[in-house]
């Protein structure tokens, strides 16, 4: 059985205590779990004693409302998910016990926070960053796991990590996708019938284009919205609306 853990000072106890002197992988999450998130905790447990995952819809990264309003919060199906996945514990704290200080620190990047979905998401990985460091601090992790499907934001924590001196070990891991393509993604679950059957268009336009340009147009042509294809990283990275879900992808060059 997955124990739940609601507040910091209940896990450092836990951690400082009877699991002192286990090893332990960590899988920070917002929920809605789906097959991507379970692979990163499936590597965890492989990698370590004890796996650790976390949910916490995150309102500090959320430049839009409505979105975080709208984002999938089904908590009884994710612990499910996470019994049978067999991770040991899982931490589920609320908004004032992570942010007692109201979001008054935070944590500012100035270069890649800048670029590509930050351009189109002011503060967004400023409340990433935040709420990453303290979820760091407060597991006390060997590792922790993180998704290239959203490689801007490994890349930031990667060297926030070597920035900050901290002891946890940043690990990527590939995006896990559906045969068609589509990667994995809890926004998925709001696209209808019709925008469901397009979305595998999405990373096929970013894989096939001859330039970024070129996947741009395909992509505008086939009815999405799209805010940004670049390449970069040696990837090519893209952001679309389909309706009223945003889609975001990378693929390597
Ligand atoms: P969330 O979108 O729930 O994703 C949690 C982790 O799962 C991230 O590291 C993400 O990259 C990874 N992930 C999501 N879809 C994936 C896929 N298809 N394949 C592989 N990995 C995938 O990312 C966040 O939450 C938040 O920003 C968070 C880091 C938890 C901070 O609030």
């Amino acid at each position: 059985m997955t124990t739940v853990i609601k507040s910091p000072a209940e896990w450092r106890k836990l951690r400082n205590g009877k699991l002192k002197n286990k090893t332990l992988g960590f899988v920070p999450t917002m929920g809605a779990l789906h097959d991507g998130h379970l692979t990163l905790a499936r590597k965890s447990k492989r990698e370590n004693n004890i796996t650790l995952v976390s949910i916490f819809v995150n309102p500090t990264q959320f430049n839009d409302k409505k979105d975080l309003e709208n984002y999938p919060r089904i908590l009884r199906e994710d612990l499910e998910s996470l019994d049978a996945a067999g991770v040991d514990y899982l931490f589920y704290p609320s908004y004032k016990s992570l942010y007692a200080d109201n979001y008054r620190y935070r944590v500012c990047e100035n270069e890649i926070s800048k670029i590509l979905c930050g351009a189109f998401r002011p503060g967004h990985f400023d409340g990433v960053l935040t709420v990453v460091l303290k979820l760091l601090n407060i597991a006390g992790a060997d590792k922790a796991y993180f998704g290239e499907k959203d490689y801007q934001q490994y890349l930031l924590i990667r060297d926030m990590a070597r920035a900050f001196f901290l002891t946890t070990k940043i690990i990527s891991c590939p995006t896990v996708r559906e045969k068609n393509g589509l990667a994995l993604s809890s926004r998925n679950r709001r696209l209808s019938e019709t925008e469901y059957a397009l979305a595998p268009e999405f990373s096929r336009s970013l894989r096939r284009g001859a330039t970024a340009a070129q996947a741009r147009i395909t992509l505008e042509k086939l009815g999405f919205a799209v805010d940004y294809v670049e390449d970069r990283f040696g990837r090519r990275f893209g952001a679309a609306k389909l309706g009223k879900v945003r889609l975001i992808d990378n693929v390597r060059r």
